[in-house]
């Protein structure tokens, strides 16, 4: 697959003037708190079959495994103890992780750590999504994926985009914060259809969207696919900081991924303000292969990136009027960014 540039509707202003707005709208109007949200992958079994997924059903060759709630309740006061805000529960569609399970480990969650409780547990009857809510979960992450019904219907067999709006709507009307995201680099995207995303995820109303490069994972169908590029990853959250100011926006495990030592920190300095560290016991972490080469980020990597930002987390004023790329990222090596203007950098 060739790499896209972006084209004229995307691309009014250079990569650094984008940034940079992106950077002082974050500022101006979500402020500097970077909040970290503790992810426990808890089941890798899925009923689903998404081409790009490696949990995808059809995947003979993962291992699968399920914590109980014993080991889910251990890695959610690990993660309280490290100094998140937020305990996020991931899982497959995994509908033997019975519904009312899970409802009493949110309760035990909210009693015990206080702390506020997200659930990503894919599409649910909305009596479930009642129940999870009930329980005390306050927010619900369900990414559209994409927003071009063609391309989803073709991603994701036995599935369709209006299924997935629906859920997402239904979770809003049970009383959930929703975030929404998408994929960029997917085969057979292109800028229109990135348009499209970001326009869907104003229209959704959601509190959150998470945007990633596409990663081939190798027991895939789109094994032999090429991978999106990190730059239009960073120019789509620019876009997304600037086109919905109060947007929370992560900068996701797949930039890092991508870009383990620059990743994270370009995402913040382009409009990101959440950071999600992993804390599935170390057992089992390497078998939650969404995609290849899928890395941990720790709370030590999520504060590494945000110290490496703070220079720029200061009042707009103070900040300094520069838009050289090696003055705004000081770290990353020149070559690196004249790629990442290109929209090339991997
Ligand atoms: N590359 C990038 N992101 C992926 N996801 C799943 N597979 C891939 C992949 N190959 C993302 C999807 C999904 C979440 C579980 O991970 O956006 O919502
Ligand atoms: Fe399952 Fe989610 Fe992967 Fe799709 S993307 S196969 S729903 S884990």
């Amino acid at each position: 697959m060739k790499i896209l540039q972006l084209n004229k509707p995307l691309a009014p202003i250079s990569f650094d003037a984008l940034r940079l707005q992106a950077d002082r709208i974050r500022h101006a109007s979500v402020g500097d708190a970077v909040y970290l949200r503790g992810v426990i992958e808890f089941s890798n079994f899925c009923r689903c079959n998404c081409l790009y997924c490696g949990l995808r059903k059809d995947n003979a060759l993962l291992q699968r495994y399920r914590l109980n709630e014993q080991g889910v309740m251990a890695a959610a006061k690990e993660a309280a103890r490290a100094g998140v805000d937020t305990i996020v529960l991931q899982s497959g569609e995994d509908p033997a992780y019975r519904k009312r399970l899970v409802a009493r480990i949110v309760s035990r969650i909210k009693d015990e750590t206080g702390l506020a409780v997200t659930l990503s547990l894919g599409v649910r009857s909305t009596a479930t999504y009642q129940l999870w809510r009930r329980a005390g979960a306050d927010r619900y992450l369900l990414k559209h994926e994409s927003a071009d019904a063609g391309l989803y219907a073709a991603l994701h067999p036995g599935g369709g985009l209006d299924d997935r709006i629906d859920a997402i709507k239904r979770l809003q009307d049970a009383g959930f914060a929703v975030g929404t995201g998408f994929i960029v680099g997917l085969p057979g995207q292109n800028d229109a259809v990135l348009m499209q995303d970001i326009m869907l995820t104003q229209a959704l109303q959601v509190e959150m969207c998470g945007v990633g490069p596409f990663i081939p994972q190798h027991n895939t169908p789109l094994a032999g696919e090429q991978a999106g590029s990190v730059g239009k990853t960073l120019k789509i959250i620019a876009y997304l900081r600037s086109h919905i100011p109060r947007l929370n926006i992560p900068a996701t495990t797949a930039l890092a991924s991508l870009s383990p030592e620059y990743g994270q920190e370009m995402a913040l300095k382009a409009g990101a303000n959440v950071i999600m560290p992993n804390f599935t016991p170390e057992k089992h972490r390497a078998k939650y292969r969404i995609y290849d080469g899928k890395v941990r980020v720790s709370m030590a990597d999520a504060y590494a990136a945000i110290d490496k930002t703070r220079p720029l987390r200061k009042s707009a004023e103070e900040r300094p009027a520069c838009n050289s790329a090696l003055h705004i990222f000081p770290n990353a090596p020149a070559a690196y960014w004249a790629d990442v203007a290109k929209g090339g950098a991997q």
